[in-house]
């Protein structure tokens, strides 16, 4: 393993009725709070209302915003920092999915710095200082509630970028299994690819020594392959709901990823997708990710093998490492297929026109350190794997 210093202050506030902490929570902050929340699933579930009660003997002065978006835009952000430096507010609470967490993240930290937002967002400015921010989470996949990381998109540039710092750790997250009820079937699945995905990144370094965080990636992998066709079944089952909200927080709150850092370069190459078809995260991860897998499959096809072996059952006969490891890439992208999620980029009638778009978009992280902690990639590699999706 590599030193580590592990330090995650969230608050997790997870389980039935656990909205009934919210009151508590907010005693520690001051009067003026913005309420952060996407296209309205909240008002048509009821959690707004619940929230606005929770909050009603408490005398705030609540502000609102709304119709934050998926792939959450950076107009969005300045939206929400004119409100925090216009009202004076004290803290930020968002209810949502990832979406609407990481547009928090960036107000709480844009509304503290005199600068462009952008420049913390593209990682020119580290911030020091965040307005403080809780979440009531309605969809399990990001990890976002428990993890200092936000991704925004600049649609005039079509960029979109992952930045992260010390400041933004929500103070409390908090997390009712009820409250994914009502997520759609699409973003259930979505959602569920998202953390094995976030498994893979962390799973996939070069790093030797971590035999438990392997098998703690195996067994949120196996949890999830298992809940999944269950979940999808019956949306409305309370333990299935629980066990895959749980799943998607442990999978990205740091707990997988000591004394190693991952791979993410499907990360960033579906970012980059993502900031120029805005298709959703999950959907572009769940056809590329695959295709990452059999690009790099020679870096240590053996550690491939291991991790395919963790989640099918394959038959390994007379099969070298690279055989097995390529059989399971291929039960992978079946599973996915059968939950629903989509394999090609023509799922989202996607051609060839802009892929070097992409590729040219997503090198840019070059500039931050390399591409790929795990196999380095060049723009030729994105490309390759951007053209195998197709
Ligand atoms: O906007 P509303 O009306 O709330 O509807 C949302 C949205 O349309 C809906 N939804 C959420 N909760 C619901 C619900 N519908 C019914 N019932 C509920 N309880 O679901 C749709 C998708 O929501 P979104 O927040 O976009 O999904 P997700 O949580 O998957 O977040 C995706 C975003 O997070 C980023 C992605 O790139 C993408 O922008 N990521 C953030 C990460 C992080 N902060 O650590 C890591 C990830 O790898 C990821 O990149
Ligand atoms: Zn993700």
């Amino acid at each position: 393993m590599n030193k580590f210093t592990y330090y995650n202050p969230t608050k997790l506030i997870f389980g039935d009725n656990q909205i009934e902490e919210l009151q508590q929570e907010l005693l520690n902050y001051g009067k003026n709070i913005l309420l952060v929340y996407g296209g309205g699933s909240v008002k048509r579930n009821g959690l707004y209302d619940q929230v606005l009660n929770a909050l009603e003997p408490l005398h705030l002065n609540i502000h609102e915003l709304s119709g934050v978006e998926p792939n959450p835009r950076l107009s969005t952000v300045k939206k929400g920092i004119d409100i925090c430096r216009n009202e004076k507010i004290d803290f930020l609470l968002a209810v949502g999915g990832g979406s609407v967490i990481d547009c928090t993240k960036a107000i709480a930290a844009g509304a503290e710095y005199d600068g462009d937002v952008w420049d913390i967002i593209n990682k020119k400015h580290m911030p020091t200082e965040a307005l403080p921010f809780g979440t009531i989470l309605t969809l399990a996949a990001t990890g976002s509630e428990m993890n200092p990381d936000s991704v925004i998109t600049n649609w005039e540039t079509n960029e979109k970028y992952v930045w992260g710092s010390a400041v933004t750790h929500p103070k409390f997250s908090i997390l009712d299994p009820k409250n994914t009820f009502s997520v759609p079937r699409d973003q259930t699945v979505y959602g569920m690819v998202d953390m094995m995905s976030h498994v893979f990144e962390q799973y996939f370094h070069n790093v030797k020594n971590t035999p438990l965080q392997d098998r703690m990636c195996f067994s949120v992998l196996q949890t999830v392959i298992e809940t999944a066709p269950k979940l999808l079944e019956d949306l409305h089952n309370y333990e299935h709901r629980e066990t895959i909200l749980y799943a998607g927080t442990i999978a990205l709150n740091g707990t997988l990823q000591m004394g190693y850092f991952g791979d993410w370069a499907s990360h960033t190459i579906e970012h980059a997708l993502s900031a120029v078809y805005d298709i959703p995260h999950a959907g572009g991860l769940a056809i590329l990710f695959p295709n990452w897998m059999r690009h790099t499959v020679d870096q240590d096809a053996a550690r491939m093998k291991r991790l395919m072996l963790s989640m099918f059952d394959l038959d390994t006969t007379g099969k070298t490492d690279k055989e097995i490891a390529l059989e399971g890439i291929d039960r992978l992208s079946a599973f996915w297929t059968s939950l629903g999620a989509p394999s090609t980029l023509a799922d989202y009638n996607i051609n060839d026109e802009q892929l070097e778009k992409v590729a040219n978009i997503a090198a840019r992280e070059m500039e931050y350190g390399g591409f790929g902690n795990y196999k380095k990639l060049n723009q030729e590699d994105i490309s390759a794997i951007l053209h195998a999706s197709l």
